[in-house]
């Protein structure tokens, strides 16, 4: 089964950079589809914390090759300070490291458009992370933005910035403009930052096409979650890109058939960063401990995440988007001290039981949801590899996720180091 994607079930912070980086340790390929550096992916190894948010999560496998792919918006300085931060010699990105050619750059005035955009919202605002995502995947779809192999050919190059910043200087203050709409500096400053990754830009649809066909072990890292998707997500309230598995294809440039296994990532409970509906949200103490316990602060922004039990109707949701064939469950460690585990089974709309996500969206900020409780084990689950070892109550809660869903849960994360996983079906 040499192709596998990975994929966030929920609103992101699953937990997806762990089990990439985990996974990564017998794959050949990983490979980022979509998002920028709105994505924060934590790998802990050993006493070491590496946060990626726009470098694919298999960078620190050597030998591993590490592609970001055409469906990607790319902030080059971040791309830059985040090769320093991780100490990976110039030598060794060179050789590892392949960017498309069809990615998307972030310029400046995408990350003023993007301060501007919210700020003109006020209350309504999205939350997003103020990092330019929506207006760069704005300028791809009115086909005025500025791409990576755009960077190999300085007079193309500025003829592509000079279209995309004339059409910001009427959405933007006079300040603003000055500051990030000069083509003269916009280009100097883009070709300095592009230079270095001359030779890393390639036709990374091909690569992977030719990477299959040698039967090598591809991972497409994810990046946000099901619920996020600019489709199928809790619209408006999204990011802009497509993060369910559909977007690999179109991401990474492969065929829908090159794909051989859809793992989704969900936490044992849920999270959300930003604004929009949440239907299993808790706003009471419950919440609160889960964001104390689970140290539940964004990795991109550090701003608190809104806490929830399990949604069993939005995990059904992703089940069916992402045609997921296995969950791995994150965070199992963070329930170990509770009494009794909340799951939402159904939700309550207009005095209806309803167990599908409501095709209205007016009703998604209405719905009430229903809990079950499952016994707690009050014990900790922390470090332990093989399912039999887990505590009683644990595997039932498993068995039970895994009927209500109808997905075998593979694997298993309690805790945050690498090495804290347990694998009931080896990936490759
Ligand atoms: P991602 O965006 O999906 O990669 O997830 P984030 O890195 O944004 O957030 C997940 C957080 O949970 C990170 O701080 C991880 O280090 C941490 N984490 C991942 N798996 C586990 C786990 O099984 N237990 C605990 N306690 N923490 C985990
Ligand atoms: P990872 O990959 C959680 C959220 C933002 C906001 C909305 C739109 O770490 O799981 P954007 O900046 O994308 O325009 O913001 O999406 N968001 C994330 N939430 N995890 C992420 O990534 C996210 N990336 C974006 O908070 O609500
Ligand atoms: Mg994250």
């Amino acid at each position: 089964m040499p192709s596998v994607v990975i994929v966030g079930t929920q609103w992101g912070d699953e937990g997806k950079g762990k089990i990439v980086d985990a996974l990564a340790a017998r794959a050949d390929v990983v490979v980022r589809f979509q998002g920028g550096d709105n994505a924060g992916h934590t790998v802990y190894s050993g006493d070491k914390k590496y946060v990626f948010h726009i470098l694919p999560s298999g960078i620190l496998r050597p030998g591993v090759m590490c592609v970001i792919g055409g469906g990607v918006v790319v902030n080059l300085s971040k791309l830059v300070g985040e090769l320093k931060a991780i100490q990976v010699p110039e030598t060794q990105w060179r050789r590892c490291l392949r960017i498309s050619g069809e990615a998307h750059l972030i310029l400046p005035c995408h990350i003023a458009m993007d301060q501007a955009a919210e700020a003109r919202r006020g209350a309504s605002r999205i939350g997003t992370t103020l990092r330019g995502i929506g207006p760069a995947y704005a300028d791809r779809a009115a086909r005025i933005g500025v791409r990576m192999a755009d960077t190999l050919n300085a007079g193309w190059f500025r003829t592509q910035v000079r279209a995309c910043l004339d059409a910001k200087r009427g959405c933007l203050s006079k300040s603003q403009v000055r500051e990030v709409c000069d083509v003269d500096r916009v280009v100097k400053e883009m070709l300095a930052l592009a230079r270095p990754f001359a030779g890393v830009i390639a036709d990374t649809g091909q690569l992977l096409a030719e990477a299959r066909r040698k039967r090598k072990k591809i991972l497409f890292e994810g990046a946000q979650g099901t619920m996020l998707d600019v489709d199928e997500g809790t619209y408006p309230y999204v990011t802009s890109s497509h993060t369910i598995a559909g977007g690999v294809c179109v991401g990474a440039g492969v065929g829908p058939h090159d794909i051989d296994r859809i793992i989704g990532v969900a936490k044992a409970y849920t999270t959300r960063v930003g604004a929009g509906p949440f239907p299993s949200e808790l706003k009471d103490t419950t919440g609160a401990t889960l964001r104390r316990i689970g140290g539940e602060y964004g990795a991109t922004t550090g701003r608190p995440r809104r806490c929830g039990w399990l949604d069993l109707v939005q995990l059904r949701r992703a089940v069916r988007l992402n045609s997921l064939d296995e969950i791995v469950l994150t965070k199992l460690d963070v329930l170990d001290g509770f009494d009794r585990i909340g799951v939402g089974v159904a939700y309550r709309v207009g005095g209806r039981r309803v167990t599908e996500w409501p095709a209205n969206p007016a009703d998604i900020r209405k719905v009430k949801p229903e809990w079950e409780y499952l016994p707690g084990w009050k014990c900790s689950t922390a470090g332990i590899r093989t399912f039999a070892k887990l505590p009683p109550a644990v595997r039932h809660y498993i068995k039970t996720l895994e009927k209500r869903l109808n997905v075998p849960i593979t694997m298993i994360s309690a805790g945050k180091d690498r090495s804290q996983l347990i694998i009931r079906k080896p990936v490759f």
